[in-house]
């Protein structure tokens, strides 16, 4: 069974509100809330603000993911919106096990983000230690509708291997879509941000999209 994330950052803001019920209604496992500071990633997303009305609005978990340089700043402000989990990424911080640790604090759960150019061997016994999902780029971080990174399917299959029987999840974000699910699935990811590639598009309810993306796998199989 594979779980989906919808990245609300993809969504309507005019209907923010609607648009999560519409998303639970249709199935999805979760949010993904995407913030950037326009420095670590040219672009800016969704804010605090925005967190405090997503989470009296939905039940489901909410995931945060920080593109922001010095995320040790914020993490207080975050824990207290209410959110299950902040992703972190190693490359914005000096010691990025004490952030995770200060995250683990506020009693959230806590996971690594390894863009396309990060190398694993930031994936220490500590390291490891304090989280329970690693998040892997298939696109650069920052801009949703970006083009699938092929280099994401080995990096995901080396993953597998690394994190071998760990209770850690492996979860994709960017570019999920029927296409590249079943691949990524096979690899051990069983965890899928889904954005304008699979969840967010014309003519396509998101019940449907929702189901199509979980039954990929399905299909795959009988393939
Ligand atoms: C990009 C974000 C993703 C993005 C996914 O930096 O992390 O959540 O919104 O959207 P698509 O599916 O368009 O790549
Ligand atoms: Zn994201």
């Amino acid at each position: 069974m594979i779980s989906i994330s919808a990245s609300l950052m993809c969504c309507n803001p005019l209907i923010l509100g609607e648009e999560i019920y519409q998303l639970q209604e249709a199935g999805c496992d979760g949010f993904h809330i995407d913030i950037m500071d326009g420095n670590f990633v040219q672009n800016f997303a969704m804010s605090i603000r925005d967190l405090r009305f997503i989470r009296k609005a939905s039940y489901l978990p909410i995931d945060v993911h920080l593109m922001i340089r010095d995320p040790s700043r914020y993490i207080a402000s975050l824990a207290a919106t209410g959110i299950d989990r902040i992703f972190i990424h190693p490359e914005t911080c000096d010691d990025c096990a004490a952030v995770l640790q200060q995250v683990r604090q506020f009693g959230i759960k806590a996971g690594i983000v390894l863009s396309p150019y990060v190398k694993f061997d930031i994936l220490t016994n500590q390291v490891l230690s304090l989280i329970d999902t690693v998040l892997v780029m298939a696109v650069s971080p920052g801009f949703a509708g970006q083009s699938f990174i092929p280099e994401t399917v080995g990096r995901v299959s080396m993953l597998s291997r690394i994190l071998d029987n760990r209770q850690i999840y492996i979860e994709v974000d960017g570019a999920v879509s029927t296409r590249t699910i079943p691949i990524l699935h096979d690899e051990g990811a069983r965890k899928f941000v889904a954005g304008t590639s699979g969840l967010f598009k014309e003519n396509i309810s998101y019940y449907q999209a929702i189901k199509d993306l979980k039954n990929s796998i399905a299909s795959q199989n009988v393939g």
